[in-house]
């Protein structure tokens, strides 16, 4: 099936779809207005979204990506963040950060495509969120930071 990806104002993106990847509302409330969006719509219907926010002159950090439950495992989350990733590559970008939990499918998605830990937020979960998130029945605490270097 097509996909049309393409940036949007910030009161285009869908919130439902960024809380499947940030529960927090208010915290994605609070980068949404100082980042980038983006959607992938297939068929007239939007099936996904993310949201990418500078990090000083040629960094940017993937806050969200996301794609509706119903589309998932249909090959457009990867569409979608290859596209992104090239998107800006093309802009001079020189890093794009994101931030995960320990494991999961998640990891894999991200490290596939280029992207290497850097570094371990040691209880960004459970500092961050007023309640804890769970993954696989089990409790995530840390964030994975992870890197892709073009
Ligand atoms: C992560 C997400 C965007 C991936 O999008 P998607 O359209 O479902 O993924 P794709 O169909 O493009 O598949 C990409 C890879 O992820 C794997 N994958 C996707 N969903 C999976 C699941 N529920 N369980 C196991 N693997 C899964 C696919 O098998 C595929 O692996 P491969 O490259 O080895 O073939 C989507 O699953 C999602 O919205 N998840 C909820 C929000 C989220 O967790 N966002 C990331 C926050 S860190």
């Amino acid at each position: 099936m097509s996909l049309l990806i393409r940036e949007v104002p910030a009161t285009d993106i869908p919130m439902e779809l960024l809380l499947l990847a940030d529960p927090s509302e208010t915290r994605v409330r609070t980068y949404l207005s100082v980042s980038r969006c983006f959607v992938a719509s297939s068929g007239g219907t939007v099936v996904g979204a993310c949201v990418v926010q500078p990090r000083g002159t040629d960094a940017h950090e993937l806050m969200a990506i996301a794609v509706h439950p119903a589309h998932q495992q249909s090959g457009y989350g990867l569409r979608l963040l290859k596209w992104v990733i090239e998107f800006f590559r093309n802009a001079g970008a020189r890093q794009l950060e994101v931030g995960t939990g320990t494991f999961g499918y998640q990891l894999a998605f991200y490290q596939r495509h280029g992207f290497r830990v850097t570094s371990i937020d040691h209880d960004f979960f459970l500092k961050n969120y007023p309640e804890p998130i769970f993954e696989d029945g089990i409790q995530i605490f840390d964030m994975l930071r992870l890197t892709l270097r073009y």
